[in-house]
């Protein structure tokens, strides 16, 4: 195959730059936009002259001149579209969240591992210059034992009718962890409030825990005037803070850590603090999106496995799906 032919579904508000993106990518053609709206669609052809367009969904996701296609449609939807372009013998691109329950997202596997087709989830932090720095930090041994993940992201968001803010908020956050922590958790914690009292919560804490001791918390609220976007994460030798509210220093190694000691006396417990530089690293540039598409197209032509391959989109969707549990349930432990 040397070009591969893509239909997007769904041009609201992040489909616009999906069609950008695979637009630019290397041998790679946005043969169709689709969507339910012909206004979305009216939208398209303003902005991409020539572009063919369709309010026919099967039939674009039957067109055998088709190959591949990109879900940017809400997560609800998610399932319905894939298992059908799945099951049409296209490869398939899903916005996240993967899908809205554990069933639906281990089905969707199942089907593409039976027709020999990629399946992956647009995780577009993962393609971040900031977060491929942090894993290779890790991976290197320089920020010491990986012991905790610690994420706010916060701000006056949009309230969604359909899913809690965990849903909405949570995934990226999520798939970063699962990218940069090779062991899987063994179960989550989570409470939550709504305020518009209509069982969508607008604020969540979510512990999720380890078999070691290694632990991630994710604070998301749309009730936050203040917007934050940060993240720490923590080594015996070094902690890194990654803010995204930064236009160019997102990332700072801090070489402060502390260790404990056991002294003869067995009861007394000493800890030892050590101060040291903050160090701002030079990151890459590239626009993230623009990576996730030529992944998702080199791994269509190549069989390779995607950085962001359905496991990661599993994964993110088993801590939500659990985490929504332990909220109903006042933060009850829920085991992955
Ligand atoms: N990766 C990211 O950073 C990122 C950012 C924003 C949104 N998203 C994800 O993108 C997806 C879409 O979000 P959005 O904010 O663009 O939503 P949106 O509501 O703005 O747009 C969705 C579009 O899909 C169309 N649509 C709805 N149902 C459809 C169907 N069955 N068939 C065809 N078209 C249909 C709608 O007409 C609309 O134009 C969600 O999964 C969301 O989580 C990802």
């Amino acid at each position: 195959m040397s070009q591969v032919n893509c239909a997007i579904i769904g041009f609201g508000y992040w489909g616009p730059n999906l069609v950008r993106n695979f637009a630019a990518a290397a041998d790679c053609h946005v043969h169709t936009v689709a969507d339910l709206s012909p206004e979305r669609l009216a939208a398209a052809t303003r902005l991409y002259p020539g572009l063919h367009t369709s309010t026919d969904i099967d039939a674009v996701i039957h067109d055998t001149a088709i190959d591949c296609v990109v879900i940017a449609t809400p997560v609800f939807t998610h399932f319905d579209l894939a298992k059908k372009a799945l099951n049409a013998g296209k490869h398939v691109l899903l916005e996240k969240p993967m899908t809205d329950t554990v069933a639906h997202a281990e089905e969707l596997i199942e089907l593409a591992i039976r027709h020999g087709k990629t399946l992956m989830v647009d995780h577009t932090f993962l393609y971040t210059p900031s977060v491929r720095k942090i894993k290779a930090l890790i991976e290197e041994g320089s920020i010491g034992k990986f012991k905790y993940f610690d994420s706010t992201r916060i701000n006056l968001g949009l309230i969604q009718q359909d899913v809690n803010v965990l849903w909405d908020l949570a995934p990226h956050d999520i798939s970063i962890l699962d990218f940069l922590e090779p062991t899987l958790p063994i179960s989550v914690n989570a409470t939550g409030v709504s305020h518009i009292h209509n069982g969508i919560e607008n604020i969540a804490y979510l512990s999720v825990n380890y078999q070691h001791d290694f632990m991630a918390h994710f604070n998301c609220s749309w009730s936050s005037p203040l917007k934050i976007r940060m993240m720490l994460v923590g080594g015996d030798h070094k902690m890194v803070v990654f803010n995204d509210m930064e236009p160019t220093e997102k990332i700072k190694i801090y070489d402060t850590a502390h260790s404990v000691r056991t002294p003869e006396e067995k009861q007394r417990i000493l800890v030892d603090y050590r101060v040291g530089d903050v160090y701002i690293p030079k990151l890459e540039g590239g626009e993230a999106l623009a990576g996730m598409a030529k992944d998702f197209i080199q791994s269509i032509m190549t069989g390779k496995e995607p950085v962001a391959s359905y496991r990661s989109g599993l994964n993110t969707v088993k801590i939500l799906e659990a985490a929504q549990h332990s909220i109903k349930q006042q933060g009850k432990e829920i085991k992955l």
